[in-house]
């Protein structure tokens, strides 16, 4: 059953819905997502109810933010799942537009933000977060919302939307959602179930790899040493490339020798066709 969640693919039918929930009364809160939804994308919701009391969600396949269109046509799909999912979690309405709603004919604008973007999965996906941006820039002023949530699995472009809200003067609060893992501590993906059988026992390893690589650091461990070790043991344990393990500050995402300002550890690693990010406070 998803009679009770609102599916609306016009921008101008968005604004009417959130014209009347705010003649209501109703503070809005917003999750923009790519579908092939999971408990962390329920988390968000969920996050949203904490201080909106009428929380929607987007779902578009964001073509700008791939390197090839072959990865935007394999995007898990599964709508009636993803509507239900919304729905227990909470979520009153689901923007879903077809790709001319969002990119019409012509459309000739990109938002950029320039430091943030440029380290982590930045250096490594030329292009992915200005896809980002500007998507994210759309579908903010589309809706309006007055808290809009954002994962820290993706930490870097949780902090890219920060940034681009306060640089563009947007008038909406960012809230973020700490990382919703499975019980194995693999955090949750669309892209997991890409995993084979045996990629999938091997995933978890990840995330264990970060947490003895926070208690070397506390250690006093050099941070370059113990990157190189740890990428050392994933690609021995079966990793594909590893394509950072770094430490970084929070605030602008500069790399670090040693922990101090709050930090994070950063890695991304391919596991056969799938590329799997995580990340930890130090
Ligand atoms: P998507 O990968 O669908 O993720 C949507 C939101 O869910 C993002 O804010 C992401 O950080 C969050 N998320 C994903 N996995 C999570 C987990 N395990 N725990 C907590 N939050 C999690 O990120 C995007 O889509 C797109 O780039 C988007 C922002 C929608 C722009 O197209």
């Amino acid at each position: 059953m998803t009679s009770g969640i609102e599916v609306i693919q016009s921008i101008e039918a968005l604004r009417r819905t959130i014209t009347q929930a705010r003649r209501d009364g109703h503070r809005i809160g917003y999750v923009p997502t790519m579908g092939g939804l999971h408990q962390g994308h329920a988390a968000l919701v969920e996050k949203g109810l904490e201080r909106a009391n009428f929380v929607g969600a987007s779902i578009f396949v964001n073509p700008k933010q791939f390197d090839n269109s072959d990865e935007v046509a394999t995007y898990p799909a599964g709508f009636e799942d993803d509507l239900a999912l919304l729905e227990a979690a909470g979520a009153r309405f689901v923007f879903a537009p077809e790709q001319d709603e969002i990119y019409p004919q012509g459309f000739d604008t990109s938002v950029t933000v320039d430091d943030l973007a440029a380290p982590l999965c930045g250096a490594h996906r030329p292009g992915h977060f200005d896809g980002v941006s500007t998507v994210v820039t759309k579908l903010l002023m589309q809706c309006m919302p007055d808290v809009a949530v954002f994962g820290e699995k993706d930490f870097q472009q949780l902090r890219i939307i920060q940034k681009l809200v306060q640089d563009l003067d947007i008038p909406v609060e960012i809230l973020p959602c700490p990382t919703v893992r499975e019980t194995d501590g693999l955090a949750c993906s669309s892209r997991n179930r890409y995993l084979t059988e045996a990629e999938r026992a091997l995933a978890p390893m990840l995330n264990p790899k970060l947490v003895e690589a926070r208690e070397a650091l506390i250690r006093r461990e050099p941070a370059a040493s113990v990157s190189r070790n740890v990428i050392a043991q994933l690609t021995d344990a079966g990793f594909g490339s590893v394509e950072y393990f770094e430490l970084r500050a929070e605030d602008d995402l500069r790399l670090l020798t040693a922990p101090g300002a709050p930090a994070r550890l950063f890695a991304a690693a391919w596991l056969g066709e799938a590329r799997l990010i995580d990340n930890l406070p130090v």
